[in-house]
């Protein structure tokens, strides 16, 4: 009762926030660095996945596309001249909120303020059942080599 009252709370002074700021406000992404300072492991691993460079694949004309940004740079087409690839918060939600760290212990309080539960479903946003180049997305092998647990 008492943790549910101070989350409450929480979300009355957060939504007070919220209010204030202009109606078309959406939350920006903080960027891969910024989680970094909590989750170095999780960071480490992300480094050496395609995602990180998915942005590099694109042709130089292409490249400030965002028709082509949209899956190989979400946060580009949010927040002009980052130059990031599919990053954390293109799968776990943009963090301004969720990423403080009270925030982040709190489970329900994390999704509450924009935390995603990641699964197929978000792969699929951008992954279609067959790559360019035949073979097929599963999500169970493909997550295999995206693995980046902070333990
Ligand atoms: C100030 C420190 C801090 C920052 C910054 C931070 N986190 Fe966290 N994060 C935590 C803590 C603490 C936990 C809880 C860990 C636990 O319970 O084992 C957590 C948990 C998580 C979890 C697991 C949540 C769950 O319920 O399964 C995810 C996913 C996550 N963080 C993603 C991110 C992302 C993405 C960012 C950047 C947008 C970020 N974090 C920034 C501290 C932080
Ligand atoms: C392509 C999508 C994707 C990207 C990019 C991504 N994650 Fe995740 N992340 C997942 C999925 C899927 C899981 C596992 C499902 C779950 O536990 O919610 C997960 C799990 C986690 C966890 C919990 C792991 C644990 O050990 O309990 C943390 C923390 C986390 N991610 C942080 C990050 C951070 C930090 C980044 C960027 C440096 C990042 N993720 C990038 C999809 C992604
Ligand atoms: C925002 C769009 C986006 C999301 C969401 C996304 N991906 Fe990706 N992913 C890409 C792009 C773009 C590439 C290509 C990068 C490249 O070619 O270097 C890629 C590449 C990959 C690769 C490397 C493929 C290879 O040939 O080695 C794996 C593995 C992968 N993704 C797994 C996943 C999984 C699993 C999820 C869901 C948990 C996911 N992705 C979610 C955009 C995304
Ligand atoms: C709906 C999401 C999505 C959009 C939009 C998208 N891509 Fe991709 N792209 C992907 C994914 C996912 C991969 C990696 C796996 C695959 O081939 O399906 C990829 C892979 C690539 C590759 C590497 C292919 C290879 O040889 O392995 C190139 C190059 C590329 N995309 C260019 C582009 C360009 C240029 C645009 C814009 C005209 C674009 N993409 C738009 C999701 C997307």
């Amino acid at each position: 009762m008492a943790a549910l009252s101070a989350r409450v709370a929480i979300l009355v002074f957060i939504g007070s926030i919220v209010v204030a700021a202009p109606a078309s406000r959406a939350q920006s992404p903080v960027g891969a660095e910024k989680c970094r300072a909590c989750h170095v492991k999780s960071y480490d691993s992300w480094m050496k996945s395609r995602h990180a460079r998915a942005h590099l694949v694109l042709p130089p004309n292409r490249r400030a596309d965002t028709q082509c940004l949209r899956c190989h740079s979400p946060a580009e087409t949010e927040s002009a001249g980052l130059h990031v690839g599919v990053t954390c918060e293109s799968c776990h939600g943009n963090g301004e909120w969720y990423s403080l760290r009270f925030i982040m212990r709190d489970k329900e309080l994390a999704r509450d303020l924009g935390l995603e539960n990641v699964g197929e479903a978000t792969c699929k946003r951008c992954h279609a059942a067959t790559t360019v180049r035949g073979a097929k997305f599963s999500f169970i092998e493909w997550m295999k080599r995206i693995a980046h647990s902070d333990k």
